[in-house]
């Protein structure tokens, strides 16, 4: 495990929906190991096709599920049915946590039996070609849903593919979450020639909306553009932009640790010009906000969470966002 508590920034894991997984990295049959919440985890993917997402320490002699065996040797386990088997006794374990096959018991555990859920299962949800779970310090309930986007749904053929790029950031969400409601910094961290001008910010229960205007210098002149940003809880985003060409951005953020987060945007265009404009104006849009992304995490990855900042009047609305996030920081048990 990463040393990561670097005391720079003393809030908790935010609760939520997080991407875990693109969809099309968990064929059926495959399970991998994960470390998200600062916690072990397996994603599987049953016979018919569901993801699932378990702890990965498997309850009988505590193996980690994650890892195959054998002919299954630098792959995951097997997937048996609905079940995944564990590499070191073979007891079979289902996504919702019980135990479907031990198989040399003459006579199962009682727990076993009643058919409970032992083994830590966790809410997930497929959706715009992504694999997510709910996170909640101490097991609760998902309280909202996450939204579909009819453009990322698979095999649209009006948009392209996922252009995906990941980091991995050593920084507190709140920190990186921030970089929306901050104007000011687009001009100095990502030499933007105008301060983006906001169109409007709301803050609704678990959805934060915005819309920035720009002006951006072209070799044809300025062009009038907007970036409309729609966050469903902390770590799901959907990013529009338009004016020079449309591009939209799946900008999502898991936390990995309280201190070290993993972003893994994916970008879709409109395919009918993806072998024209896409190439070279589309390609630069992408290429600028990965760019962004580099340039932000100098400040991130170093800078200190401040309770009370000391701002002034051009400054964006912190305090509405810090308001709006606290919502989803709840401590542990
Ligand atoms: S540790 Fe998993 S079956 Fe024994
Ligand atoms: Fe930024």
């Amino acid at each position: 495990m990463i040393a990561t508590d670097t005391g720079r920034c003393p809030l908790p894991i935010p609760i939520g929906w997080f991407q875990v997984l693109f969809a099309a990295d968990l064929k059926t049959g495959d399970a991998v190991p994960l470390r998200y919440f600062g916690k072990d985890l397996v994603a599987f993917r049953t016979e018919s096709g569901a993801a699932k997402v378990v702890d990965a320490y498997c309850p009988h002699m505590g193996a980690h599920l994650g890892y195959g065996i054998r002919e299954n040797a630098g792959k995951g386990p097997r997937v048996v049915g609905e079940s995944l088997e564990c590499p070191f006794h073979g007891w079979q374990w289902n996504g919702e946590g019980q135990c479907t096959h031990i198989p040399y018991a003459k006579n199962l555990p009682p727990r076993v039996a009643r058919g409970e859920s032992i083994l830590g299962a966790w809410p997930v949800r497929e959706i715009n070609q992504q694999i997510l779970v709910w996170y909640h310090p101490q097991g609760e309930a998902p309280t909202w849903e996450p939204e579909a986007l009819p453009e990322a749904a698979a095999g649209n053929p009006d948009w392209t593919a996922f252009d995906i790029h990941e980091w991995e950031i050593h920084a507190h969400m709140q920190e990186i979450g921030e970089n929306g409601v901050d104007g000011a910094h687009f001009h100095f961290v990502h030499g933007t020639s105008e301060l983006p001008e906001t169109e409007f910010q709301t803050f609704e229960e678990h959805k934060r909306k915005g819309k920035f205007v720009t002006r951006q210098p072209t070799p044809r002149g300025v062009v009038d553009g907007a970036i409309e940003t729609c966050s469903f809880g902390t770590g799901l985003s959907i990013v529009r932009f338009s004016g020079i060409y449309d591009t939209i951005l799946l900008a999502n953020i898991t936390p990995v640790e309280p201190e070290v987060s993993h972003a893994m945007y994916a970008f879709i265009q409109p395919s009918d010009t993806a072998e024209s404009l896409g190439k070279t104006v589309g390609k630069a849009i992408i290429a600028n906000i990965c760019q962004q992304m580099e340039e932000d995490q100098i400040i991130w990855q170093r800078k200190q969470y401040f309770e009370r900042p000391l701002l002034c009047d051009g400054d964006g609305p912190f305090a509405k966002f810090r308001r709006w996030y606290s919502q989803f920081l709840v401590e542990s048990a």
